[in-house]
């Protein structure tokens, strides 16, 4: 997914340029390489906060820059309007979260409480440039107002150290006093609270409340409840404030919803004496269940407001993550380097551990939310997970199929608590497949998982808009979604989108198809093979593409050379007309969302979504002209402008060069990419992060074995590194990919030969049998392309070559 508005691209570097210093292992620390603030600005939406590896409690300062705020905090000097405990990451749509954010003052003007900033306008500062600090575990920022905040936290809970300085002065360089306020505001980053509740105790100064909030990319509300308490310096003071309006009674209010947009400033706070140290905790639980609930969290998590025994759990927490993998970069960049370990870490912020805390039903299973989308995380994020971490791949699987459970179907998309938009097809049919194939067993249910994806495919929801499929009677009847399309059974979704909702509809029923298979449901393997062939039914074998020759002659067009293309299909049968290129950076490239007009691709154009045939890319080859062809157009798309690497559905084209036997192009691409769109800078990613997604395809891609999401395939190319190896926490077994005669200029990309466990191995990809059983990948580079995997036998499988 990509957040509306226009984004400016940059050229295809067409091979990397790989400068920078080489590092000795010894002495490595993997928190070196990651840098938080990757993604930070220019719509990357990356949250840079606290978190722990799929945490709840995710803590950072939040800023007010509509465009920028989407992850709580940019890069930039946005100033910053309060501190606040969850968040999501990456995300397009409207910001997420950020409730009941606090915000420091080291004294009130002339001492009176009601000269004290409340309001979020009121109350923005600057950050000091330059203080902002990350990494796993840790953040750090100054504000103007000489108070220098940090932050850490635990589960679902956040912990604050607040340093102040003796001689805070107004911006009017009067002195203010030393006696600190504190406010909590009834409030999220969306400005969406429709009711609210908030109360503080006199004698402790804590301070509780509620909200009613809506989600950023769905349907619906939640509601949260807080918990938050201090420490280190005496209480003076405490009220509630409403408006720019403050007074020490009553000691509560209520917010309801009064139509205010954004609705009414209102808070409580607590004032102190001057603080023993110049320091103040603030510790702040979250509950989705209730105060009392948000209140023993924090209890049990943070007893003992010992700030630095939490970062250090935290950072533990994480360095045992990342343990899994251990890289030989001799020679590498450090920018290579921290491109890597950077987009590892983002794509394990979410989906989100809410286990115990969803209100919506009883049960005993696992419960992730923040799955924000499936679209873009079944792509790679969730092959990644299953690598790195299969222990909560597994729970995420199992917190899929209890939600199928309780709401009738598998989500989309899904954020705090509530129905997210679905974009394409049923994607989580896609996840699951790709879970069961690659040994995601433990206290999986795959009956229950087998009747969700099947749900999908067969039951039409009335809102498919947020879940399941639309058009499900035309795709059973005419194998695919006319562009026209009569649906009176479902009124919820867009009638748009027909072309990729009918390749990604065909790609989810191979996806079941291959779980029928395992399961040794037969009949059901064949119904759903045959209709994963439905792509060819929206292929219009004449379609000519002429394609913008903006360089020479901006207002014409050439014709690119290719024939045959997916277009629009009416219900008579008779084909529609949608340029190839539309969609595309080329034409009209953000014309194409959940927006109501016409327009039969989503996020990209046809020409991209020709090649989304992942379960058959044999017949594809085949029906575009051969493998040459193939190549060719394949080419064209990487290279004429048409693809923009920010969408995920460009991931994959990257590699499937090995189709046509040519694995060697997958590997030039690859490189074309990263680091040219994927750098260390704070705009360092293409598109929106989309809650790690592209952070995995990095990781992926440098570690050079692609899987294809939803099969049992790795298309190899060399990783970035000398050798890595990967410990499967399943089985203890490492599988190490060994590079023999790499050379950190990326010159000797290509493969020459190749061993498994010393034996030739000649096929251009492997299964997931590599890492769960270990074994060494040696892999022999050259300058130039070799035969190595070209032949016939070398290629993948393809679902009409006997699958
Ligand atoms: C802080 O940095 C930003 C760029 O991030 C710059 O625009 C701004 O002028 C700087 N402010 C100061 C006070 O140096
Ligand atoms: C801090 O920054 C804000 C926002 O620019 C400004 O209004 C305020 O006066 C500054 N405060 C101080 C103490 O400089
Ligand atoms: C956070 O929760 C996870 C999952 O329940 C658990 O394994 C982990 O130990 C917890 N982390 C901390 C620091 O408490
Ligand atoms: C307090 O102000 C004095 C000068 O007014 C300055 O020298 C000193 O660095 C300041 N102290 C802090 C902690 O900011
Ligand atoms: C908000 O509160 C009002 C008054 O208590 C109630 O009628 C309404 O249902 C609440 N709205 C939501 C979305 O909870
Ligand atoms: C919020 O708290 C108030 C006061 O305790 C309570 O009346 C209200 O029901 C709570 N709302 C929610 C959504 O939990
Ligand atoms: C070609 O691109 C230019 C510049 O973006 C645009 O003004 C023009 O309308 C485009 N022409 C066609 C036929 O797409
Ligand atoms: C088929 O339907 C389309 C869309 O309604 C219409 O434009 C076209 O003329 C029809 N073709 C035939 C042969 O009926
Ligand atoms: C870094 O990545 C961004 C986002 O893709 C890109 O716009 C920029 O050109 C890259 N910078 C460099 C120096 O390659
Ligand atoms: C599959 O995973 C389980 C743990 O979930 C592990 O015990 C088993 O060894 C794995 N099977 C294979 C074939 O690796
Ligand atoms: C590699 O290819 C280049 C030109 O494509 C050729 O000049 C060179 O001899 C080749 N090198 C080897 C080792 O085959």
């Amino acid at each position: 997914m990509r957040s509306f508005g226009s984004k400016s691209l940059s050229v295809l570097a067409l091979a990397a340029q790989v400068t920078g210093l080489g590092v000795e292992k010894r002495g490595f620390d993997v928190f070196q390489y990651v840098d938080p603030f990757i993604g930070t600005s220019n719509g990357g939406h990356v949250f840079p906060g606290a978190t722990l590896p799929f945490g709840m409690a995710k803590a950072v300062a939040d800023i007010d820059d509509p465009n920028e705020k989407q992850g709580g905090f940019a890069s930039g000097d946005s100033d910053i309007t309060g501190f606040s405990h969850m968040h999501d990451s990456g995300t397009g749509g409207s910001p997420s979260l950020g409730n009941f954010p606090f915000f420091p003052q080291s004294g009130c003007p002339e001492d009176l409480v009601d000269n004290c900033f409340f309001t979020k306008t009121d109350r923005a500062s600057k950050r000091i440039n330059g203080t902002a600090e990350a990494h796993p575990g840790y953040f750090a920022v100054s504000l103007n107002t000489s108070i220098h905040t940090e932050m850490t936290v635990s589960n679902h809970t956040a912990l604050y150290r607040l340093t102040f300085s003796k001689n805070a002065t107004t911006a009017q360089n009067t002195p203010l006093p030393s006696s600190p306020l504190i406010l909590f505001d009834l409030t999220d980053l969306p400005d969406s609270r429709i009711n609210g509740s908030i109360a503080v105790d006199e004698k402790t100064g804590r301070i509780t409340g509620n909200g009613t909030f809506s989600p950023s990319f769905g349907l619906g509300t939640y509601d949260l409840h807080f918990c938050a308490d201090f420490s280190g310096a005496a209480i003076r003071d405490t009220g509630v404030f409403m408006n720019n309006r403050a007074g020490s009674q009553p000691k509560s209010l209520r917010a309801v919803q009064n139509g205010n947009s954004p609705p009414t400033p209102a808070g409580a706070w607590t004032q102190f004496k001057e603080p023993a140290n110049d320091q103040l905790l603030v510790r702040v639980g979250v509950s989705f269940i209730s105060v009392e609930k948000a209140c023993n969290n924090a209890q049990t998590e943070i007893p003992e407001f010992d700030f630095d025994k939490v970062l250090q759990s935290a950072e533990d927490a994480w360095r045992d993550k990342l343990s899994v993998l251990e890289i030989d970069a001799t020679g590498v960049s450090e920018e290579l380097q921290t491109i890597f370990w950077s987009g590892v870490y983002r794509a394990m912020i979410s989906p989100q551990d809410y286990t115990g805390e969803n209100p919506l039903w009883e049960s005993d299973e696992p419960y992730y939310d923040s799955y924000y989308c499936i679209w873009d995380s079944a792509r790679s994020i969730h092959p990644l997970l299953t690598l790195l971490d299969p222990h909560s791949q597994t729970l995420m699987v199992r917190s899929l199929i209890d939600i199928y459970r309780h709401e009738g179907k598998l989500p989309d998309c899904r954020m705090s608590l509530c129905k997210g938009y679905t974009q394409g097809g049923s994607n989580a049919d896609i996840v699951l497949a790709d879970a069961y194939l690659k040994n995601i067993t433990e206290g999986v249910d795959w009956e229950t998982g087998y009747e969700a994806v099947v749900s999908d495919a067969e039951d039409e929801p009335v809102d498919w808009a947020v879940e399941g499929r639309g058009g499900l009677a035309s795709w059973k009847s005419l194998g695919y979604i006319p562009t026209d399309d009569f649906d009176p059974s479902g009124g919820g979704g867009l009638f748009t989108r027909s072309i990729s909702r009918t390749v990604e509809y065909a790609y989810n029923d191979f996806c079941i198809a291959e779980m029928a298979k395992g399961l040794g449901k037969t009949a059901d393997a064949e119904k759903y093979l045959a209709r994963s062939n439905n792509w060819k039914n929206m292929y219009k074998a004449d379609q000519k593409s002429y394609v913008n020759g903006s360089n020479a002659y901006p207002d014409s067009t050439v014709d690119s050379g290719f024939v045959g293309f997916l277009q629009p299909r009416y219900l008579n049968g008779t084909f529609g007309y949608q340029d190839p290129s539309f969609c595309s950076p080329l034409l009209s490239f953000t014309s194409c969302y959940l927006n109501p007009d016409g327009h039969e691709t989503y996020e990209g154009s046809s020409w991209l979504y020709t090649f989304f045939v992942p379960q058959d890319m044999s017949s594809l080859i085949t029906t575009l002209g051969g493998p040459t062809s193939f190549v060719s157009r394949l080419t064209y798309l990487h290279t004429s402008g048409l693809l923009y690497i920010g969408d995920e559905q460009a991931f994959l084209p990257v590699f499937q060069f090995h189709y046509a036997g040519r694995p060697a192009l997958s590997a030039l691409t690859s490189h074309s990419y990263i680091p040219s769109q994927f750098n260390t800078s704070v705009s360092g990613l293409a598109g929106n992060d989309d809650s790690g997604a592209m952070g995995s395809f990095i990781a992926l891609s440098m570690l050079g074995l692609w899987p294809v999401p939803g099969q049992d395939v790795y298309l190899i190319t060399p990783p970035y590194f000398p050798s890595i190896s990967l410990t499967n926490r399943q089985t203890g077994k490492t599988a190490t990919v060994r590079n023999v005669g790499f050379d950190a200029g990326y010159e000797n990309l290509y493969i020459q030969s190749a061993t498994l466990n010393g034996k030739p191995w000649t096929k251009n990809w492997l299964d997931h049998s590599f890492w769960l059983e270990g074994g060494t990948l040696e892999l022999v580079l050259g300058k130039n392309e070799s035969l190595w995997g070209t032949t016939d036998g070398d290629l993948p499988p393809s679902s009409s070559g006997g699958w």
